[in-house]
């Protein structure tokens, strides 16, 4: 089972970022000098994908043209000699990796989202990234450990990890048997649960392997928590006839869907740069001089 097709959902609103997002997909906003989508799409190409499937809606052209060439900014660094700046530009996706771009006409959810991407994604094994979860990690990408974990079991496999019982309200949340450290099978999943509800703390994170009879799931998925066509609805319908696990990742995750994950992966990366370790780190302990 090869993977080489990953849905990216990004036809959200954004509206936790407004007023930056009224004119900017929130997949755009920076970590430091790259947007916040060339992180999980690097994830991607780590993990050995080549279609990179794009869920927008009208107002995410900037997306697009990100991955497009640039022949004029191009030209302009080429005749200047600033080939750093050229390659960093020309080096946003390898040769041979394909875009493809869906849109998907009403914002009806995540499940819905996903199962636009049904007639390009065909009857393969897929992935679906969401860009806002940013994940760090000094080995290799989060994707690529559960591709390894998806071959070997033959099954659909969802990142997981522990999160504050008071938090079980912001995500998909797991019933499991343990199968060793990091690896269990999935008995049931439940989105948004208040945490009285809620059959244990382990999250949905948003990485997923997926069996693409997911697609004739999420066709008849009914709207559920939110008023929304749920992901993981459609997934907790196909666990029951299909194995699916869930692993907890090696790395760090980043929620980049709100400000102060966006901050705090914004002065980890800081911190983990070179160039940058120094001056942010200094201003770091002026501030806690003064506490
Ligand atoms: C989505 C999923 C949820 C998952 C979360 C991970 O929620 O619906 O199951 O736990 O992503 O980030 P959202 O953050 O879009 O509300």
């Amino acid at each position: 089972m090869r993977i080489r097709t990953v849905v990216f959902p990004v036809a959200g609103l954004g509206t936790r970022f407004l007023p930056a997002t009224k004119v900017l997909a929130k997949e755009m906003l920076p970590l430091l000098d790259r947007p916040l989508i060339q992180y999980a799409v690097d994830e991607a190409l780590d993990a050995g994908c080549d279609t990179l499937v794009f869920v927008t809606n009208r107002y995410k052209h900037a997306i697009a043209d990100y991955f497009d060439k640039a022949y004029e900014l191009e030209a302009k660094l080429e005749a200047s000699g600033k080939h750093e700046l050229l390659a960093s530009i020309q080096d946003i996706l390898p040769k041979g990796v394909r875009t493809v771009f869906v849109t998907q006409p009403e914002a009806l959810g995540l499940g819905h989202a996903v199962l636009c991407a049904r007639p390009v994604v065909g009857d393969q094994p897929f992935a679906v990234m969401l860009a806002d979860d940013m994940i760090w990690n000094r080995g290799h990408g989060a994707l690529r450990q559960m591709i390894e974990v998806a071959e070997h079991e033959h099954a659909s496999v969802i990142a997981v990890e522990d999160v504050p019982a008071d938090q079980t309200q912001r995500y998909g949340i797991v019933s499991s048997e343990v199968v060793s450290e990091r690896l269990s099978r999935v008995r049931g999943l439940i989105e948004k649960p208040r945490p009285e509800d809620a059959p244990s703390t382990l999250a949905v994170v948003g990485r997923y392997l997926l069996d693409a009879s997911i697609f004739d799931h999420l066709e008849t998925t009914r709207v559920g928590a939110g008023g929304e066509i749920q992901l993981t609805d459609g997934i907790a319908a196909l666990l029951k006839v299909k194995p699916v696990f869930a692993y907890r990742f090696q790395g760090r995750r980043f929620d980049c869907g709100n400000r102060l994950g966006m901050v705090q992966a914004t002065m980890h990366l800081a911190i983990e740069d070179a160039e940058l370790h120094g001056p942010i780190v200094a201003l770091m302990r002026e501030h806690l001089s003064r506490e």
